[in-house]
């Protein structure tokens, strides 16, 4: 989804920041609905968060903490091709399960085809990110699900129309009844696909096993060249790709283009000295979500590990970081493999 469609949201002929005003207005009445929380007592319905070795504790806001059934309520949500105007696409059309939540083209089609702009990126681990999509302009994922839903290249659909929708169906009902204690509403809706998605957890791959859980034989020979080749400074990609996410949580500019059809994060705040920037994605599960960068440009991770090689193009905003570096075939070969320990496979 492109968020300045999501700023079209309220109306195209404001200027951004305006429009953001608007926006975070907008986000606010639909969300910050009258509802006292009930105090979270243990019972058959707590949802035990199981984080894996190396992973810091994730920070879930007290109105939405994590329960079985707001966690299936929505998976349903996230499955449901009912959130789209068209009854033809979900939320999982383009984030994939068997492909970490991401998604194998460039811009996954959202109703009648409509194609979007920016590459679907993976889902795992979102709940520890607070500033989502690529210019980071979306601080909670209780915000972020009503982008897609009023996305006119995704669902094309209204919250509050999609409420009613819900509301004729009785498992919605009585899920809603279930989880949240009231009907479902953009409250439940934005709440419980929030919820769902902090529980797509990941941290299980081969390097996690050699780096948290003392196994030195998961990582191949190849993999252990390819993490020290990762870890170098004359790489330096563990400047940016850092921390057990392999992301800095950052906005960068890696030297893409000369010039960025795409500018990036100057959208959200307007500073020149953010344009061609994008936020540092993580490399979890990175062999299961080609294309890559902001907008699938680079089909596989030769053509990554060729970008940063060649050291990009020239961009004034370009981080020094990158500035080139000379590998043999062998090498490049064990980064390679190296990135791909990353993934998990189940
Ligand atoms: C038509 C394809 C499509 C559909 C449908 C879709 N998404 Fe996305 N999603 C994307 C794209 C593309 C991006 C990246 C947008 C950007 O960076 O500006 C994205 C980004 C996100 C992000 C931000 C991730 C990050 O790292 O910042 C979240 C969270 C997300 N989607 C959740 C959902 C949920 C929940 C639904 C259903 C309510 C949904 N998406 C439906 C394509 C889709
Ligand atoms: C200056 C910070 C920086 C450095 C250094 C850096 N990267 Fe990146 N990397 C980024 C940014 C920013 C993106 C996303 C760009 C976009 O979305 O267009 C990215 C994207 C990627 C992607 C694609 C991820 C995806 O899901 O699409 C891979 C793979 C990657 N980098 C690997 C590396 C490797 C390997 C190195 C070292 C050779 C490296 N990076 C060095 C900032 C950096």
């Amino acid at each position: 989804m492109n968020s300045n469609k999501c700023f079209k949201l309220i109306n195209p002929n404001l200027n951004v920041k305006t429009n953001i005003i608007y926006l975070t207005l907008f986000l606010f009445c639909v969300l910050s609905s009258c509802h006292k929380e009930e105090p979270v007592v243990e019972n058959d319905d707590t949802y035990i968060q199981q984080l894996p070795a190396g992973f810091e504790p994730m920070i879930i806001p007290d109105s939405n903490q994590l329960t079985k059934s707001r966690v299936a309520l929505g998976k349903r949500l996230f499955n449901d091709v009912a959130l789209s105007r068209t009854n033809e696409v979900s939320c999982a059309s383009c984030h994939k399960q068997n492909l970490a939540f991401a998604d194998s083209v460039a811009f996954s089609p959202g109703v009648e085809g409509r194609g979007g702009v920016r590459n679907a990126p993976t889902l795992f681990n979102v709940g520890y990110l607070d500033r989502l999509l690529s210019e980071g302009g979306v601080p909670t994922l209780e915000m972020q699900v009503l982008v897609p839903i009023q996305e006119h290249n995704e669902f094309d659909f209204n919250v509050l129309e999609l409420a009613e929708r819900l509301e004729t169906d009785p498992t919605y009902v009585e899920m809603s009844q279930k989880a949240y204690k009231r009907i479902i509403d953009p409250y439940v809706i934005t709440r419980a696909l929030a919820a769902f998605q902090r529980t797509l957890i990941s941290g299980n791959s081969p390097y996690d096993q050699y780096a948290y859980q003392n196994n030195t034989n998961a990582l191949t020979a190849s993999q252990k060249e390819g993490l020290a080749l990762f870890m170098s400074d004359s790489l330096a990609c563990s400047s940016c790709h850092a921390g057990f996410l392999f992301t800095n949580k950052g906005f960068e500019n890696n030297g893409l283009y000369e010039v960025y059809p795409d500018s990036g994060r100057i959208r959200l705040t307007l500073n020149p000295a953010d344009r061609g920037k994008f936020k540092v994605p993580t490399l979890r599960n990175i062999a299961k979500t080609a294309p890559y960068m902001h907008d699938g440009s680079r089909p596989n991770l030769e053509a990554v590990i060729n970008h940063y090689a060649s050291g990009g193009a020239n961009h004034p905003n370009k981080n020094t970081l990158i500035k080139g570096f000379v590998l043999t075939e062998t090498q490049k070969a064990n980064l390679k493999a190296f990135l791909q320990s990353l993934t998990e496979s189940d």
